[in-house]
């Protein structure tokens, strides 16, 4: 007799991240996972390196001081944050408290492939809306919600695009799902954004019953590595999350810098305004280059390619891998003709830009 696997199971492709290193010796130029282009911030280093005389201890189950440190940074009520091992956990909590088999998940064409991922290993269908011009597209999510609809995924910004829509549009949508389908905003990349008419989700949540937002410390916060991410919920959401959770499921060294990195807003700000100068500085130079950046509001841009196959994605990608710089291919989010490229460091993305000229100069002349 075999082990049974649950239906559906075998039928997700697992997510596969952004590449860590490269064969052969030699540092990297790691633009492929949004992480954050100045690492923590010092104070949250000290913070982590502070719980390694208490190793042998678990964890405050309730993620007590993070909570009230975020409570605080944005005036909300600590007891309707939820902690989890990276914002991932926390997606995939919202899917097994909400959808199973028969149950639908909406997302966006190009949304974060974890939520298909989350609702096929509960059993529920995810559903796909077509986005306009790699945004998302909220008449296409309303037409597609059924009576089986759920949950309702949108990233804001999106990964891997770097689109958002504004706080109007996210209200707009709300309004159109019916109230017993749950509204995720996912907000990984809030803290980048500058766009006046944008939303986090933050106020949704607190005016309505089925919003809520998710966040996370591996972006901005540099803190990828300890898996420390976040939901804002209306109360019964937080209660349901809460059920079932891991009693202890973020470790103490990512609470202690959380808390700290939360506090050390000169950091944060550094860090944006890294971003601030990067982004438009390597999304000219593309445009320079004759390739097409679309306009991000995240610490990463979407390029596309030509199909030219000397000038192909495919092609960009060999050529950076050979010089040690690492994007993200897309392909899985179905954009084969684009890379998606992190604003990592200024050496990183100054090579990147370098790398890529002789590239296309070098197509210009075979
Ligand atoms: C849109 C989006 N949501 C969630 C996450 C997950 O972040 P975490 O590291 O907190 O699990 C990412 C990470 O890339 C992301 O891009």
């Amino acid at each position: 007799m075999s082990l049974i696997v649950r239906p559906g199971i075998l039928d997700i492709a697992a997510y596969v991240p952004g590449d860590h290193s490269l064969p052969g010796s030699g540092p990297v130029h790691r633009m492929a996972s949004n992480e954050s282009a100045l690492g923590a911030s010092p104070r949250a280093i000290d913070a982590y390196r502070e719980t390694a005389a208490e190793l042998h201890r678990y964890p405050d189950g309730t993620s007590k001081d993070v909570r009230v440190a975020l409570g605080k940074e944005y005036g909300i009520a600590p007891d309707q944050i939820v902690c989890g091992a990276g914002s991932d956990e926390i997606l995939q909590l919202l899917v097994r408290a909400y959808a199973g088999p028969g149950d639908e998940v909406l997302y966006s064409q190009h949304g974060f492939l974890v939520y298909p991922i989350a609702a096929q290993a509960c059993g529920a269908t995810p559903v796909k809306a077509p986005e306009r011009d790699l945004r998302t597209d909220v008449d296409a999510l309303l037409k597609a919600v059924t009576p089986k609809t759920r949950i309702c995924f949108v990233a804001n910004p999106n990964n891997p695009t770097g689109s958002y829509i504004s706080g109007a549009e996210l209200e707009r949508l709300r309004a159109g799902l019916p109230s017993n389908v749950l509204l995720v905003v996912d907000a990984a990349y809030a803290e980048y954004v500058d766009a006046d008419d944008y939303a986090s989700g933050l106020e949704m949540v607190k005016r309505h019953d089925n919003v809520v937002m998710a966040r996370t410390f591996s972006k901005i916060f540099g803190l990828a590595a300890l898996r420390l991410g976040w939901a804002y919920c209306p109360p019964a959401v937080a209660d349901v999350l809460n059920r079932i959770r891991g009693p202890f499921n973020v470790p103490a060294p990512a609470q202690a810098a959380g808390a700290a990195a939360i506090a050390d807003k000169a950091h944060t700000a550094r860090a944006k305004a890294h971003n601030d100068y990067w982004l438009p500085w390597f999304s000219q130079r593309m445009k320079e280059l004759g390739l097409h950046p679309y306009p991000s509001a995240a610490n990463f841009v979407l390029v596309k390619f030509p199909s030219d196959p000397k000038l192909s994605a495919e092609a960009a990608l060999k050529f950076l891998n050979d010089r040690r710089i690492l994007p993200r291919r897309v392909a899985a989010y179905g954009l084969p003709d684009c890379l998606r490229i992190t604003i990592a460091e200024e050496s990183a993305v100054k090579a990147c830009a370098a790398a890529l000229e002789e590239f296309v100069k070098g197509a210009a002349t075979q």
